[in-house]
């Protein structure tokens, strides 16, 4: 079987306008335009970019949560989505940003993690609580924690929760949507340990997103930059953060902070806010904030479309990085 575990295949995800107008059509909002990107087995991918630019949506695509408008998700080459059978799509889980949120509050902890191999049939129940234990013991939480209840946990300790409940369907692709940004700074480290750790034991592989880059740099072995549903540059790891082509990827990586008052980030601005979704830029969508478009390249940046191109290792969408 080849070593191709996901594929994304130019998923679009158009929505219409939330309230949307009283009077004439409702406006589209492209909330992912046009992504592809591949994962291996046990590969870890990180997400990038800022908020609004696709990353949560893509993530509910890949975990079969959101039916692509165009494009689509193959896993081992099977199509996968919400209409997938419940045998494959047990193969992929996800752990949300909120684990206060993503707990259902009535029920004790052992029946939540519990609760989707019930739903599946799977295994016998003597068997299902021991493979709950398991999962549990695993994400660090004792066997007295199956008869707590979600209030009675810390925000870590529900992520733990979180995490177990979808270990328990022995997934092969874990996607975290911005696992500990809703977590104290303290607890953050420790819940990107323990997604390392399970990874390499289980052999998951990761879809991983996250604003925080130097989490990404420590999770992921890949790394995609998304900005305005389009991923403009995906590299290995050490390739993106030292050689950064793109120039929004230079742009983000910019403004990560040194911590050295001495010497503050050689700080490159990035002009504005992201524009709408709704009302997508011509050419590059990039290029109205690009500090570089103005360049050479400047009129083909605002009338063409960039396709993604092989950069040693690394895949660019950018008309100034043309050999
Ligand atoms: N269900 C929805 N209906 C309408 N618009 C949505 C919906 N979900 C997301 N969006 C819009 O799609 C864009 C991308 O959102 P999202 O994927 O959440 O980005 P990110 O996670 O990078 O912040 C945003 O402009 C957001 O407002
Ligand atoms: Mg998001």
């Amino acid at each position: 079987m080849s070593s191709i575990l996901l594929d994304v295949a130019g998923v679009r995800v158009h929505f219409p306008e939330r309230g949307g107008s009283w009077f004439g059509p409702r406006r589209t909002i492209r909330a992912v335009d046009g992504v592809s990107f591949q994962l291996e087995r046990g590969e870890s991918l990180g997400l990038v970019g800022e908020s609004g630019s696709g990353k949560s949506t893509t993530a509910r695509v890949v975990a079969g949560l959101q039916t692509p408008t165009a494009g689509a998700v193959r896993l081992h080459g099977q199509l996968f989505g919400p209409r997938a059978p419940r045998s494959v799509r047990r193969h992929v889980q996800m752990v949300f940003q909120d684990p206060y949120a993503s707990l259902d509050p009535r029920r004790p902890i052992g029946w939540t993690v519990e609760e989707l191999l019930a739903v599946h049939g799977l295994l016998k129940p003597r068997q299902r609580r021991l493979r709950v234990l398991a999962a549990l013991d695993a994400c660090g939480l004792e066997a007295l924690y199956v008869h707590r209840y979600p209030h009675e946990l810390s925000g870590g300790q529900r992520q733990r929760v979180a995490i177990a409940r979808a270990l328990v369907a022995e997934p092969e692709l874990l996607v975290c949507d911005e696992p500990t940004s809703a977590l104290d700074v303290s607890v953050r480290a420790q819940i990107v340990n323990l997604l390392c750790e399970l990874r390499e034991r289980f052999e998951l592989a990761l879809l991983f997103v996250s604003h925080d880059l130097a989490v990404v740099r420590r999770v992921c072995e890949q790394v995609a930059v998304m900005y305005l549903g389009h991923v403009v540059e995906l590299a290995p790891r050490s390739q993106l953060f030292d050689a950064p082509r793109h120039p929004y990827t230079r742009a983000l990586l910019a403004a990560i902070p040194r911590g050295d008052p001495e010497h503050p980030a050689p700080h490159v601005a990035l002009l504005g806010e992201p524009p709408s979704p709704m009302h997508p830029p011509s050419g590059c969508v990039f290029h109205p904030r690009c500090p570089r478009a103005g360049d050479v390249a400047g009129e083909r940046c605002a009338r063409e479309f960039p396709k993604s191109v092989e950069r040693g290792d690394a895949l660019v969408a950018c008309h100034l990085d043309q050999p």
